[in-house]
């Protein structure tokens, strides 16, 4: 035995192996002539968040009636026509809320508010009394039917369980007349908890059960959700539970097929995705998927989504800063930074090649090359959920130069002459490399400032004075600091930088030649600066670059032959 080989248990020498064996693959039918796969998402479904209510369950600290407020504006704001308020025969403070949004008038007109109950008498009554005066109401009933919980929960057979759910659907018809003779639109909702694991076949019979006791409509039809209580197999089993329902279910018609995923194997969104492709039409979830354990299907992801397959969502999610905050706060649970379509890092390129293919992507999309989004590495157009271009490239020591070039361009409109950019980057890189984490953008230009502006050196330049002689002739007459001396130099040429640097070349006494220039305005409007960007040849034709910044073109000139001339010195 090897008493170093980590996949050998020290004590026992046996290997060490996980305890698979405890588990069974997960086969809930088998629906071989499925069509389901060959569906696409064409349009967006009836989207309807379960934020206050099981996003609200799973919370640590469940949320306050002021953040159940906040949260619920939101919701309002981002334009969700359903919305589960909570579970007010359950929670005092659910009942409270339910009770406040009626009778402050919180609820627009074209908003249905939804209440879970469990089918139970007692319940449904008290569900009533919390929703009496609303003018749309789904009553969401539900009673677990999986072969699990009948067995270990309930001890009931099919049969009883049943009963417990038309039972209780007779209790809803019931005491809900009342409220539909007061002016109320009422809907029944009823949810086989853990469709998952009942078999497909029950699950048909019951909500058929269901439906006969309630006696929907085609204009009025019932809400049948068929919840994956916990993620069981792969998606794609889900969406044949689905379209097996569909196909099985007596006046299919008089039904809205409604999905409800959660997330315990990652894939709740691609279940809710099958599911819908299976001929779904509704779908229960949450912002960011904050729900019990692995969470709810997130809403906002599959929404973002079918927007970027080019289908109009029916949210609204342009202010996707505001969706964050709001739900930090009222959930107390940090956004992760990659979470999908919101995360800090979602659209963000540190390696060299993608931030040099998003640039060259932007600058097709720019020059009007195609009316399509077509960006590398940029499923969505960033500033769509109100991020901007220029926080796509990032910069840190796996970042090459495109980066540095894209951070001056964009976040300090300077563009680099190719030498020059070539010579920059490997500061940056070794900065990146001793600090050993992200360059932000100000930190690259004080870089650069530092490099190529403000150069420490023996020469500063105090004052000029230039003079037109004539069309072809300039003079310059400048005062310049030389270590602790101030000098005079005077100059002629044929424009003014021409005669600074003969001025400077007669008190060097050795050649300067400009053999790189560029100036161009750096802001526009009053405050409008120029930048001038400039290298110099000394007499061994080493090449010096100087950058000067100034409102004044000439001084931003002198300044780069100054600072030039400096890192020859330096
Ligand atoms: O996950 C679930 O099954 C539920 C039901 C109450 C719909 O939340
Ligand atoms: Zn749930």
């Amino acid at each position: 035995m090897n008493a170093e080989d980590p996949s050998v248990n020290p004590e026992s020498g046996a290997t060490r192996t996980m305890p698979f064996h405890k588990y069974k693959p997960f086969r809930p039918l088998s629906l071989p002539d499925r069509t389901w796969p060959d569906n696409f998402i064409t349009q967006t479904p009836r989207w309807c968040s379960v934020d206050l209510r099981d996003g609200n369950q799973a919370l640590i600290e469940p949320m306050t009636p002021d953040e159940k407020q906040q949260m619920w504006d939101l919701l309002v704001e981002i334009g969700f026509k359903e919305i589960e308020v909570g579970f007010p025969s359950a929670s005092q403070t659910d009942f409270d809320f339910v009770r406040k949004i009626i009778e402050e008038n919180r609820i627009p007109d074209d908003v249905t508010i939804q209440i879970l109950c469990q089918a139970r008498r007692e319940l449904i009554e008290r569900s009533c009394e919390a929703v009496a005066g609303a003018k749309n109401v789904i009553f969401h009933l539900y009673n677990s039917t999986s072969a699990l919980q009948r067995k270990v929960v309930f001890n009931m057979e099919r049969s009883e369980i049943t009963k417990l759910a038309t039972d209780a659907t007779e209790i809803v018809k019931r005491h809900t007349e009342p409220l539909i003779a007061a002016g109320t639109n009422l809907t029944l909702e009823y949810s086989p908890e853990s469709y998952t694991a009942t078999e497909v076949d029950y699950a048909v019979e019951i909500c058929d059960a269901v439906m006969k006791v309630w006696e929907p409509t085609v204009e009025n039809k019932v809400i049948l959700n068929l919840p994956s209580t916990v993620e069981m197999g792969t998606p794609n089993l889900y969406a044949d539970q689905i379209e097996y329902f569909i196909r099985n279910l007596p006046e299919r018609e008089k039904a809205v097929v409604s999905l409800h995923t959660h997330n315990d194997r990652g894939t709740g969104v691609a279940a809710s995705e099958m599911g819908l492709m299976a001929g779904a039409e509704r779908i229960e979830g949450t912002l960011f998927g904050n729900g019990e354990r692995t969470g709810n299907l997130d809403i906002i992801t599959m929404a973002m989504n079918l927007f970027s397959q080019g289908i109009d969502p029916g949210l609204y999610l342009a202010d996707m800063a505001k969706i964050v905050s709001v739900s930090e706060e009222c959930t107390k649970i940090p956004i992760h930074v990659r979470q999908p379509y919101a995360g800090e890092l979602v659209f963000t390129a540190f390696s060299g090649s993608h931030q040099d293919a998003i640039k060259k992507g932007m600058a097709f999309v720019e020059e009007g090359g195609d009316s399509d989004w077509e960006v590398p590495y940029l499923p969505i157009d960033p500033s769509d959920v109100g991020g901007h271009y220029r926080e796509t490239v990032r910069v840190n020591s796996q970042s090459g130069k495109g980066g540095v070039a894209f951070i001056l361009e964009n976040f300090f409109g300077v563009t680099l002459p190719r030498p020059l950019l070539l010579e920059f980057s490997p500061v940056v890189q070794a900065l990146s490399e001793a600090d050993g984490g992200e360059l932000k953008a100000d930190v690259i230009w004080n870089a650069f400032v530092s490099e190529y502006i403000e150069v420490e050196g023996p020469y500063q330049l105090v004052d000029y004075q230039v003079h037109s002689e004539n069309d072809e002739k300039e003079t310059c007459q400048a005062t310049v600091q030389v270590a602790e001396n101030t000098v005079e130099v005077k100059g002629a040429g044929s424009g003014p930088i021409d005669a600074f640097i003969n001025a400077m070349v007669e008190t060097l006494n050795e050649p300067l030649n400009v053999v790189d220039y560029q100036e161009y305005a750096l802001k526009e409007g009053s405050e409008a600066q120029a930048i001038c960007i400039l290298a110099l040849n000394d007499e061994d034709g080493e090449k010096y670059y100087g950058v000067g910044i100034s409102q004044n073109t000439t001084t931003a000139a002198f300044k780069s032959i100054i600072a030039a001339i400096n890192r020859k010195w330096r």
